[in-house]
């Protein structure tokens, strides 16, 4: 969900809408604001996106200079006008990111005093507490203390008090919240992204710090109540504005953009002169004997492609697991294992919550993550950065492409560090890497071939994708695009793996892509993919000029740049997200806000 709160000079209703949009990428089941007009808070909700509470507003604006509003993904209650915030309860009326855990219990207490709810979520039992420690007596933000330290769980609000016109009350565990400083006016919002329009002046709060703004100034406080200073910075613009240009969607434009996120992440790791591949924060790889990788997501497949190169060029050991079930295993640690977390947004709840795990176990962490200021980024001993900019389409992929970037130059610098090659090879293979931003721009330019194929696989009910090595990870990935944002169901799988369970599924209406360059590997996913055509399923192979050549009679083939395998993933990556994006263009889906999908997961 994202959240934003102005106390402005101004009216608001617009400003937070703007802002709302820009939040859309964190959810949008539901939307809403809040505002005080003439000393009451009146609120205005819709069920759906942020254009069903324009039309709201159009028949009844909101005509208020202090205002809260929230873009909602659903976690307890459907996705309702009802459920929608901002919540009231007596003076109070908030919106509220994240999960309440012990809601139920807090409720009954409530309930049993006599309050009534009107609706299911958790947010509403907030407002319902911090009403009554106001009723009790207590001023808003002593009522605000007393009210955080009965709950658990991780969240984000914005709260705004009847008789306190010119107050806005935010609080963060768990989820993240800034502060904007602007002249006369100030802001509380999810990120940077959401008071980019308003002001670059911005203080991230800390874990369990909790907040009042009014006209002039920010009031902090950390978990224990005291009075703390959050430093104030300048974000720049860039990061704070972004726009879709003249792509039809953020999606399109961000698989463009990926030549450019690839070499700004690059930049960080390689420097182009020496052939030095450095990793940030000073990690010993050489100190490093077991690797351990957890993410969520398309970030888990990043990870997953960099096993490969990892364990071939710097011989680690490395595993990596989906951060969900990494959490709760618990497994036997190493102390020589370094714990990396792979994250666009570096604040997804299970990734961070194995992030501290980790930490607690006493192993070295490090998080590749592209929103620098984040929880993960902060929290992780070492960042490892991917430069990859805002990515609001829901899909990822100019964040996943840098996840692999960053992840190569890694495992270029851990091979360098472990003595596995000397600094000729380091070199080769670092100059090999820098040409992959020039190498994605030549895949993208297939786009047109790539289209052409989308009216066909549009019609599929079901669509397989396999390769071999990196590339079966990639056939992942592919798999998880077109579901995302096309709806058609969609599986990836090892090559090797066809003949033992999926090739059943295979038959003239279930087309299957196959992802292989002409590797060492090349001929044995040949071999698996004659055993598909043979039971009549039809084929697209994603192959460079040499593997185009050699491709039996009856392929579609769409023919990626030639490439050595330390690039492929990067290569390929690209054909591969359009291939989803055309196929969802086709059937007119959502492609940026696919359903019940959202950007940025903060909740278990
Ligand atoms: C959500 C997004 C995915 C993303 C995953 C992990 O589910 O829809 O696209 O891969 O979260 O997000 P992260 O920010 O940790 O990379």
């Amino acid at each position: 969900c994202g959240i934003i709160g102005i106390v402005g000079t101004a009216p608001v209703q617009d400003r937070l809408l703007e802002s709302l949009k820009r939040l859309e990428y964190r959810g949008y089941d539901s939307a809403g604001i809040a505002g005080v007009v003439g000393g009451k808070i009146e609120r205005r909700r819709a069920k759906g996106k942020i254009r069903a509470l324009e039309d709201v507003l159009a028949a009844q604006p909101l005509k208020a200079m202090v205002g809260i509003g929230h873009t909602r993904w659903a976690t307890h209650g459907a996705p309702t006008e009802a459920n929608a915030h901002p919540h009231q309860a007596g003076k109070v009326t908030l919106v509220h990111n994240g999960i309440i855990e012990n809601f139920a219990e807090l409720r009954r207490e409530l309930e049993a005093k006599g309050r009534s709810f009107e609706s299911q979520t958790d947010t509403e039992v907030i407002a319902h507490l911090l009403d009554t420690n106001l009723a009790a007596g207590l001023e808003p933000l002593a009522a605000l203390k007393a009210t955080l330290d009965r709950l658990h769980g991780a969240y984000a609000i914005a709260v705004l008090i009847e008789g306190h016109e010119d107050l806005i009350l935010g609080a963060r565990r768990g989820s993240p919240l800034v502060v904007g400083y602007g002249s006369g006016e100030m802001f509380l919002g999810s990120d940077a992204l959401a008071v980019g329009p308003f002001t670059t002046r911005i203080a991230y709060l800390e874990e369990g710090d909790y907040v009042a703004i009014d006209h002039n100034s920010a009031s902090i406080f950390n978990e224990l109540g005291q009075a703390v200073i959050r430093e104030m910075r300048v974000v720049s613009p860039s990061a704070a504005l972004v726009e879709r240009g003249n792509y039809r969607h953020f999606m399109e434009k961000e698989i463009h953009d990926q030549p450019d996120a690839c070499q700004h992440t690059l930049s960080a790791y390689l420097d182009p002169v020496s052939g030095k591949a450095t990793a940030p924060g000073g990690v010993d790889f050489a100190k490093v004997d077991r690797i351990q990788i957890i993410a969520c997501g398309t970030a888990f497949y990043a990870g997953l492609i960099s096993r490969y190169l990892f364990e071939r060029l710097a011989r680690i050991p490395v595993d990596v697991e989906v951060a969900s079930e990494f959490r709760y295993r618990e497994p036997p640690v190493t102390p020589g294992t370094l714990a990396i977390v792979v994250s666009q947004s570096g604040e997804t709840a299970d990734t961070l919550a194995a992030l501290r795990w980790c930490k607690g176990q006493g192993l070295q962490t490090a998080a590749v993550v592209n929103v620098h200021e984040s929880t993960m980024a902060r929290e992780a001993d070492v960042l490892f950065p991917t430069h990859a900019g805002p990515e609001i389409g829901v899909a990822s992929t100019k964040a996943f492409t840098s996840q692999v970037a960053a992840l190569t130059a890694l495992a270029i610098a851990a091979g360098a560090a472990r003595g596995m090659f000397d600094a000729t090879e380091e070199a080769r293979l670092s100059r090999l890497l820098l040409e992959a931003p020039r190498l994605i721009a030549q895949s993208i330019a297939v786009e047109d071939a790539i289209r052409a194929l989308a009216p066909d696989l549009a019609k599929a009910r079901d669509v397989l994708y396999f390769g071999r090595g990196a590339m079966s990870a990639l056939a992942l990935e592919g798999a998880l695009k077109l579901k995302e944002i096309s709806y058609i169901h969609a599986e990836g799988y090892a090559a090797g793996e066809l003949k033992h369970g999926p090739i059943a599924l295979i038959d003239e209406a279930t087309p299957v892509i196959v992802i292989a360059p002409s590797d060492a590997l090349y001929e044995k996913t040949m071999s698996n993919m004659s055993e598909v055509m043979a039971r009549g399923g039809p084929i697209i192979l994603f192959t460079d000029a040499e593997g185009a050549e050699n491709a039996p009679a009856g392929v579609k083939v769409i023919v990626v740049p030639t490439c050595d395998p330390l690039v492929a993933p990067l290569v390929f990556s690209a054909p591969i997200q359009l291939l989803a994006y055309h196929v969802a263009v086709q059937k007119g889906a959502d492609v940026d806000q696919p359903r019940n999908l959202a950007k940025s997961v903060t909740v278990e």
